[in-house]
């Protein structure tokens, strides 16, 4: 089917949830994906931070298939090999104790806060009211389930949805005054992303995060950190949380875990743990034997290849160039993230939605959140050769751009 025969079938047949780019993909290989044109794309979004090694990774492909052969699914009524093999080795990079898998990303999250209303409520004592309120993050985001929905800080994700789960207070992000004023002993728990991801690519202040650890332990709630975007050696560390210093009582992670499979995992401490007992939580599909076995052979992966060593010396060398084009470019307002979750910000959403396309035009797919923000998540094995190729492509998009645009009044002037 060409491109223009799948656009029309799913305008028919499928609900309009996407908006998707004018691309049938067909296969992928290495840091390249290749669409029905044969047309080759260097891929710096990597499905949304998911693809962190690559397409057909020869040991990820190899378990897949040998997996695949044995056994895909059981449920979660009988023991297998992987869960409690996976388990072990996130609990040894994250500090934390025990691990719920989930499907998704937004169904780790909701675990997450229902694992923090109980973990209150079995902490209630002597007739005391339990700890029932969430101080969640403006400008975050969780995902899309109703929980998720009522966490995350970007009205135009809740609005069309409302009522949302009550007991959910909002803080501005990095802003230790709103915190310290919103945070009394009926909170039963903090909420945010270590750096926002879909808000932008907004990293939280090392003083917030000390003082959102500080205020929770010292009343007995709990400190939430979504990693679904920022964890797994996105950041050239297996969590962004560890560039700080700040170890969190409930860890969501999802995305890369299973390399394209889908699986989601909320890593928790012994202490939140306790809370939990059999019935109280659970899913069909979470944490089964083909998933969970990808799953180990991609952490290994990242050991055995010494990734996170490689994300951090290429996450350097990239956001050096970004950096470059930021003091050339008239048109860039800003530069930041960390490892290999970068941000460039431009001036208005329209260049940014541009850029987006025109980039796309010279074979490199990244993407744009936040209105006016361009997100580059590329796979962690990407080359100073693939990073030099996009700084390059970036630099020739914001000339055309700036050399197209109708200068409006006060408009930021070129950088000298
Ligand atoms: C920080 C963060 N949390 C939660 C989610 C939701 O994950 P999923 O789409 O797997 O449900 C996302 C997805 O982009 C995310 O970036």
């Amino acid at each position: 089917m060409s491109l223009a025969a799948v656009k029309q079938a799913e305008s028919n047949l499928l609900v309009s949830t996407y908006d998707r780019y004018p691309l049938l993909m067909k296969r992928g290989k290495g840091v390249y994906l290749y669409d029905a044109d044969g047309k080759k794309y260097l891929d710096f979004l990597s499905g949304i931070g998911v693809n962190a090694l690559g397409y057909g990774h020869k040991a990820v492909t190899r378990v897949m298939v040998q997996q695949a052969k044995k056994v895909v699914h059981l449920s979660n009524l009988f023991f297998h090999d992987y869960q409690s093999a996976l388990a072990k080795k996130l609990a040894a990079i994250s500090g934390l104790d025990r691990v719920f898998f989930s499907n998704s990303g937004t169904e780790a999250w909701e675990g997450a806060l229902k694992f923090a209303r109980a973990y209150a409520q079995a902490a209630s004592s002597n007739g005391h009211k339990p700890k029932w309120r969430v101080l969640a993050m403006e400008n975050s985001f969780h995902g899309r389930t109703f929980g998720s929905l009522a966490t995350t800080g970007q009205e135009k994700y809740r609005k069309p949805f409302m009522p949302l789960m009550p007991g959910v207070e909002f803080v501005k992000f990095n802003d230790v005054a709103d915190l310290e004023k919103k945070f009394d002993d009926t909170v039963c728990a903090v909420a945010l992303e270590v750096i926002q991801g879909e808000g932008g690519v907004q990293p939280v202040t090392k003083e917030f995060f000390q003082v959102a650890r500080n205020l929770t332990q010292k009343s007995g709630a709990l400190l939430i950190a979504d990693e679904i975007q920022s964890g797994l050696g996105r950041t050239g560390k297996w969590f962004a949380y560890q560039h700080y210093g700040v170890q969190p009582d409930l860890v969501t992670v999802a995305k890369p875990l299973a390399a394209g499979l889908p699986l989601g995992a909320l890593l928790a401490s012994n202490k939140v743990a306790s809370a939990i007992h059999p019935g109280m939580h659970g899913t069909t599909f979470g944490g089964g034997p083909l998933a969970c076995a990808v799953a180990l052979e991609f952490l290994n992966t990242i050991e055995r290849e010494k990734l996170l060593k490689k994300v951090q010396e290429t996450g350097k060398y990239f956001l050096a160039g970004l950096s470059a084009l930021d003091k050339k470019h008239g048109s860039v307002a800003d530069v930041r993230g960390a490892g290999l979750m970068l941000a460039m910000e431009l001036d208005t959403a329209d260049h940014a939605k541009a850029a987006v396309a025109l980039m796309r035009d010279r074979g490199v797919i990244i993407n744009r959140t936040h209105d006016t923000t361009l997100r580059f998540l590329p796979p962690y094995v990407i080359t100073k050769k693939n990073v030099d190729e996009v700084v390059k492509k970036l630099d020739a998009v914001l000339s055309e751009i700036e050399a197209g645009a109708q200068k409006p009044a006060g408009a930021k002037r070129r950088k000298a």
